[in-house]
């Protein structure tokens, strides 16, 4: 009987280290009888025991979704993304390029540098396109807000986050930002 509780919890302990790719079925009786993933002790992945994929009854195309969720908070796989939204800019732009500058190269505002290249930034990396001339480049104000508001309307598969969208940036702060990039020559 010990033996077999032991097997049990040794099971769901497997099941949790295999992550929710394997439906709430499995998965919802391990979160309440195993702790999570990342608490259970290594040690309970016997050594040399086959990858998560390899297991009975995975089927082949599904590599990558037994890898474990890296949420606590949100089911895997079911983070609640907002869908793309294509803002129109209304009214003239009305911004402020110097205010535009703070807000873009704030670390823990726009954070623009993150991935681009910037007039007057330092440290940017280079994952997105260098915008230090974006002004000349004959953009309209109303594309570049549309764009900085939420980048998915343009390229669904972008990198870039959802400014506008997502509320990281209110419509003065995109505004301003944007005056800030057709200032940027
Ligand atoms: C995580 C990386 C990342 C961050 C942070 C980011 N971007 Fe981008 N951005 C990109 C990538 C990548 C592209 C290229 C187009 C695409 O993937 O959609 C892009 C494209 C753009 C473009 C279009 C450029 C063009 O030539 O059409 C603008 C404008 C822009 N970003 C502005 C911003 C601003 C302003 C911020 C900060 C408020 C910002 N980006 C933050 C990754 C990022």
């Amino acid at each position: 009987m010990k033996r077999l509780a032991a097997a049990c919890v040794a099971t769901l302990a497997l099941a949790a280290l295999a992550g929710c790719a394997q439906a709430p079925t499995t998965a919802a009786p391990a979160t309440t009888a195993a702790p999570p993933a990342a608490m259970a002790p290594a040690a309970t992945a016997p050594i040399g025991a086959p990858p998560p994929a390899a297991r009975p009854g995975a089927s082949p195309g599904a590599k990558f979704a037994a890898f474990p969720c890296l949420s606590y908070t949100l089911p895997c796989g079911k983070a609640a993304t907002r869908k793309p939204v294509a803002k129109s800019l209304e009214g003239p732009l009305a911004g402020d390029a110097a205010r535009g500058m703070r807000i873009a190269h704030a670390r823990d505002k726009g954070n623009c540098l993150a991935c681009h290249v910037m007039k007057g930034g330092t440290q940017p990396g280079s994952r997105g396109p260098d915008l230090s001339h974006y002004g000349s480049t004959g953009r309209s104000d109303a594309d570049t807000f549309a764009a900085v508001y939420d980048m998915r309307a343009r390229t669904p598969e972008t990198l870039m986050p959802p400014f506008g969208t997502n509320g990281v940036l209110d419509d003065q702060e995109i505004r301003d930002v944007v005056a800030y990039l057709q200032a940027s020559r």
